[in-house]
């Protein structure tokens, strides 16, 4: 067999338009050294390339307008190959008209947010919610002239249909709900978005994953995902996304998300597009893991209630096994002791985590009253209404053998004392 291998050439040793490196510097030659693959059969990287650049080169003055007009690459902050890449892929799963990958979840929700809601208009909302949504509704919104009213997470899709009012735009849905692991029926929601004109839903459903969740499926308009969490998956990344029921709606929103500067940055695209491609097989996991651990925490003496979509105890339980593959990996569990009993379990885990986020591999634990929902951002009466008790504790349960992470709360549980609970 034959082989002829030669050494790679610049395009300036080739010579670019009668230009060759001889007519250059070293200096030059440092900036402009550009390599064209030319010799052989072309092939295609089986991984889709991550695009650093920042800009495209452009063949003539004219294809600028041109690729405004009809799509294609000039700068990363409108467009970007490995963005798109990873967009096409999320939209697939979500069964959506188009998706948009955003720097991080929170700048995926404020750029919906600003994009549909304008000053005079009213927004209806679960309570609670994602901390970072609570405190954009509670003290951003507002001094753009946006009001809000708060239905209790959980409740049934009839209290949002109380609160609409005239100038109300969209409806705000969170499910599985953070902290709480309440659950929203899509299916009610998605009907009462499309009896009203001039009302859009979203909903937030990064705790189960478009895999488990279609939001779109649903009827929902938006269906929105922190991809920092399980469509990421390693804890490696952040990020954001929002799939949309039309073109129209991606359309709007591609037009905010440009001036907003509120894009992805391509190395964090291409680990997002490495991480879905496990999507399914690490949600079954987390599922079936999350199913034991939640069994086991139900129980134990030591542990007052538990909230976990799967339990047949879960108020929504039959609205979730309804629109849910299976069940995800976040538990939440009211421990007894109060806030010295979620903090001695949430301290006391020695392979589990103490750290907030969720969706990776590695479990984690954390006690929302002190720390993501804590007196830094809301009231204690704030908290209560919301059913975050000072004993709640949060766990995201990873890949690990569910035995050893039920072997691991066990010992940390030991070490809440009785005298604690009595
Ligand atoms: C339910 C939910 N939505 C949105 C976000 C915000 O995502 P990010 O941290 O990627 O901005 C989070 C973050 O924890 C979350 O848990």
């Amino acid at each position: 067999m034959s082989k002829k291998w030669f050494p790679p050439q610049s395009d300036l040793e080739r010579g670019v338009d009668g230009l060759h490196i001889d007519d250059v510097t070293p200096d030059t030659v440092a900036t402009s050294s550009r390599y064209t693959f030319t010799s052989g059969p072309e092939t295609e990287p089986l991984v889709p390339p991550i695009f650093h650049s920042s800009t495209y080169k452009l063949r003539s003055v004219d294809d600028y307008l041109k690729i405004l007009e009809e799509g294609g690459y000039i700068y990363s902050r409108l467009g970007n190959f490995t963005c798109d890449s990873v967009q096409a892929a999320i939209n697939g799963i979500e069964g959506g008209k188009g998706t948009l990958v955003f720097g991080t979840g929170m700048a995926a929700i404020s750029t919906a947010l600003l994009c549909f809601l304008k000053s005079g208009d009213h927004i209806v909302v679960n309570n609670p919610c994602y901390s970072g949504t609570f405190d954009m509704v509670v003290n951003i919104l507002p001094r753009y002239g946006i009001d809000h009213t708060f239905v209790p997470t959980g409740c049934p899709v009839e209290e949002y249909r109380k609160h609409i009012k005239s100038n109300t735009r969209m409806l705000y849905g969170e499910t599985p709900c953070n902290p709480n692991m309440a659950v929203l029926d899509l299916e009610e929601f998605g009907k009462l978005g499309r009896s009203l004109d001039n009302t859009l839903t979203m909903v937030d459903s990064t705790f189960a994953s478009p895999y488990l969740q279609p939001v779109i499926k649903h009827g929902i308009d938006i269906s929105m995902h922190s991809c920092t969490k399980y469509l990421g998956g390693h804890s490696d990344l952040v990020g954001g996304c929002l799939t949309f029921a039309s073109v129209d709606l991606w359309k709007t929103v591609i037009h905010y998300q440009i001036s907003l500067g509120t894009t992805l940055s391509p190395h964090d695209a291409s680990l997002l597009l490495r991480g879905i491609k496990t999507l399914p097989v690490r949600m079954e996991r987390h599922s079936s893991n999350a199913q034991k651990v939640a069994e086991f925490l139900e129980k134990h003496p030591k542990v007052e209630r538990v909230m976990y979509p799967g339990l047949p105890s879960h108020p929504q339980h039959q609205i979730a096994k309804k629109q849910m593959k299976m069940f995800s990996g976040m538990i939440a569990a009211e421990i007894k002791g109060g806030v010295q009993g979620g903090k001695i379990l949430a301290e006391g885990v020695r392979l589990i985590q103490l750290a907030v986020s969720l969706g990776g591999v590695e479990s984690l634990i954390e006690h929302p009253a002190t720390m993501t929902h804590g007196p830094m951002l809301m009231t204690s009466e704030d908290r209560l209404s919301g059913g975050i008790t000072d004993g709640l504790i949060r766990l995201s349960i990873g890949l690990e053998d569910a035995d050893d992470l039920i072997k691991d709360l066990k010992q940390a549980l030991d070490k809440i004392p009785d005298s604690l609970i009595a």
